[in-house]
């Protein structure tokens, strides 16, 4: 019998396979692209893609045809199709997603993170920039450096990035002038100069026809430097994570059964083998690795970017949120950094706010304690601020409920980069790098007192809680609070009235009333009622407070049962009749700006204890019913 004859397909095995290992000995580079909108971003990569071979036949006909229908460039083929993909940006002709993109040459492999110019869309950008080694920031030769650029740079260096590279592009509507080049380049380079990158080239392109991108143009005898792609196929960005000191955040405690107890996750620094000393970064005991397990049997090393599950000689208690840490190299472990912040939502940063903070695999509640300052993008210079809005970036000071392990963003991307989350809507609002940690609360311990809550309250007699009364100006909070305070003071308890007219003549005499710094006013006053709590006292808090995030915050800063929310539910209507202080007159005028109910919000509390009414009772009445609900409920007897 004969063999059977090759075919075609059989024929290719061996080159494809010759192929495959060829593509894994070359190095990758992950590079993004950002620029303004019509800078010609899309047409650039599908110009890399394109010259680089990667394209099949059918798609290259597809190109053609589409390009017809849907192009910018009369007929000629419009490489910005290849890119945008979405039907929705060949309408408007923007891209608007982070799209990775691979291709190959002969010498490396690259991975594109396109991003969109638009100015909304800036975390995207910071989303591609956060795992990419170098930046080609789109310049349109007509139009020269603009903010969008510097912005784009300077969150690039934030994230990271150490090499740049801006292409002027469009040089061809421009005559492919040496002059408008070097402004341009000169430009750039005496922004970028003051942010830290290890290269920094300037190259003058046209996308559109191919000058400098993959072959030298002889439209610009002028310029000596390399082509577009002759430098990313030779820059030199070698940062080897593995080099750095181990760092394995657990992601999950794998416990199959009693004799099996593995630590889950992926090594984001270092290298690791069986018998390394390694401690556990919170807690800082100390073992050795036993053994490193994958789905492929044990590994007798392994290195950043593995996904492993590592076994230790001793029991220790560990679990997800934990660091194994090279026992002689260590991150930092604080509930306190300073951090560049880039702000992502349309709602406002507010200081002194409860966010949930992410960073590796830990999840914690965290507050900006401080906005030390804003940064122009322009010119780099530091402003005094008192919020960031969409799209800025600030210095900040960041304080955590319980301490993290990290490193300065700096040191190690995976353990120096976080994310802020609004905890009721859970959207991500800002996205940080940490620039250093900071000692003040770890340095300062709690001194243990002999007295304590306890101990003050039994010589009262009381069960110290917070009666924390919400609700709209005028809708009869401190009426009502003060017959409380009254009566329960008749009756010999121990009390304390916050209200916050009062509080704002002395404490809180700095603050107004913008969302910023009302969150701060609730800040303080919650403070202050938890230490009166621990004096043993019933306290009674007066004030609009009308964000729920706060009233949460100040709820969680007491112990359990400790917290009394009063929802004064008057209508507004009701409010703006009474008019007790003549304020709703004045905010109707436009005479007080951001007056709660008329031109800033109230958000009504969802699970209050106790609800009054004051349409149609008097505050007495609505005074007896907190009494009782005290009493039933053994705060006072
Ligand atoms: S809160 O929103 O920060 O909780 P707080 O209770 O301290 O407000 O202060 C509200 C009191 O300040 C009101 O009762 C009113 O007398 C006075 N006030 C002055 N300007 C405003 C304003 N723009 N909005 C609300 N209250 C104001």
């Amino acid at each position: 019998m004969s063999a059977p004859a090759m075919t075609e397909a059989d024929a290719a095995i061996p080159s494809l396979k010759a192929f495959l290992a060829a593509q894994e000995k070359k190095s990758l580079l992950r590079f993004l692209t950002c620029g303004s909108v019509d800078d010609g971003k899309s047409t650039l990569i599908g110009r890399l893609l394109y010259d680089s071979k990667l394209l099949f036949d059918d798609h290259l006909a597809a190109l053609k045809r589409d390009s017809k229908q849907h192009g910018t460039t009369g007929g000629d083929i419009d490489f910005a199709l290849l890119v945008d993909g979405l039907e929705a940006e060949r309408e408007q002709g923007i891209t608007i997603d982070v799209a990775y993109r691979f291709f190959a040459t002969d010498k490396r492999k690259f991975i594109v993170a396109d991003t969109p110019g638009h100015e909304q869309y800036t975390r995207n950008m910071a989303t591609g920039a956060s795992n990419s080694e170098l930046a080609v920031v789109l310049v349109d030769a007509r139009k020269g450096v603009l903010t969008q650029t510097r912005r784009h740079t300077y969150i690039a260096s934030l994230l990271g990035i150490r090499h740049v590279v801006m292409v002027v592009n469009k040089m061809d509507l421009a005559g492919f002038s040496q002059e408008v080049f070097d402004r341009i380049s000169t430009e750039f380079s005496e922004f970028a100069s003051h942010l830290g990158f290890q290269s920094r080239v300037a190259i003058p392109i046209s996308a559109r026809f191919g000058d400098n991108v993959i072959t030298r143009s002889d439209n610009t005898p002028w310029y000596h430097g390399p082509t577009l792609l002759g430098f990313l196929e030779t820059v030199d960005v070698e940062t080897s994570l593995a080099d750095t000191p181990l760092r394995l955040p657990v992601q999950w405690v794998n416990r199959p059964n009693l004799d099996f107890r593995g630590y889950a996750g992926t090594i984001v620094g270092g290298r690791v083998r069986p018998g390394d000393r390694v401690a556990v970064a919170k807690s800082g005991r100390t073992t050795t690795v036993e053994r490193l397990v994958t789905m492929d049997g044990d590994l007798e090393e392994a290195t950043a970017g593995d996904a492993v599950t590592m076994t230790l000689r001793d029991e220790i208690d560990i679990s997800r949120g934990d660091v194994l840490c090279a026992a002689d190299s260590r991150p930092d472990v604080s509930d306190q950094f300073a951090a560049h912040l880039l702000w992502m939502a349309e709602e406002e940063l507010l200081p002194g706010r409860q966010y949930i903070l992410k960073l590796s695999t830990s999840t914690v509640p965290a507050q900006v304690t401080a906005l030390k300052h804003k940064v122009d993008v322009n010119t780099l210079e530091q402003l005094a601020a008192k919020t960031l809005h969409l799209n800025e970036i600030g210095m900040v000071n960041v304080s955590l409920a319980q301490p993290l392990a990290f490193d300065s963003y700096r040191e190690n991307r995976d353990m120096g980069g976080f994310v802020l989350i609004d905890r009721f809507t859970n959207a991500t609002v800002g996205a940080g790098m940490i620039e250093f940690g900071l000692r003040r609360a770890t340095n300062v311990h709690w001194q243990a007192l002999d007295v304590n809550k306890d101990a003050r309250a039994a010589l009262k007699h009381q069960k110290p809680v917070v009666l924390w009364f919400t609700g709209l100006s005028g809708s009869g909070k401190s009426t009502i609070a003060n017959l409380v305070e009254r009566t329960l003071h008749a009756e010999g308890r121990h009390t304390y009235m916050l209200d916050g007219d009062n509080v704002r003549h002395g404490l809180n005499r700095d603050l107004g009333f913008t969302d910023a710094d009302r969150v701060e006013n609730i800040r303080r006053v919650a403070e202050t009622a938890r230490l009166f709590v621990d004096a043993g006292l019933i306290v009674l808090v007066s004030f609009i407070s009308p964000f729920r995030s706060e009233r949460r915050m100040a709820r969680e800063l007491m112990g359990e049962g400790e917290f009394i929310e009063v929802f004064v539910d008057t209508p507004l209507e009701v409010c703006v009749a009474r008019d007790p202080k003549g304020l709703y007159a004045k905010a109707r005028a436009g005479a007080i700006r951001n007056f709660t109910g008329i031109d800033s919000p109230y958000e009504p509390p969802e699970n209050a204890e106790l609800v009054v009414r004051t349409e149609d009772a008097d505050p007495a009445r609505n005074a007896t019913a907190i009494l009782s609900y005290l009493k039933a409920n053994g705060y006072i007897v």
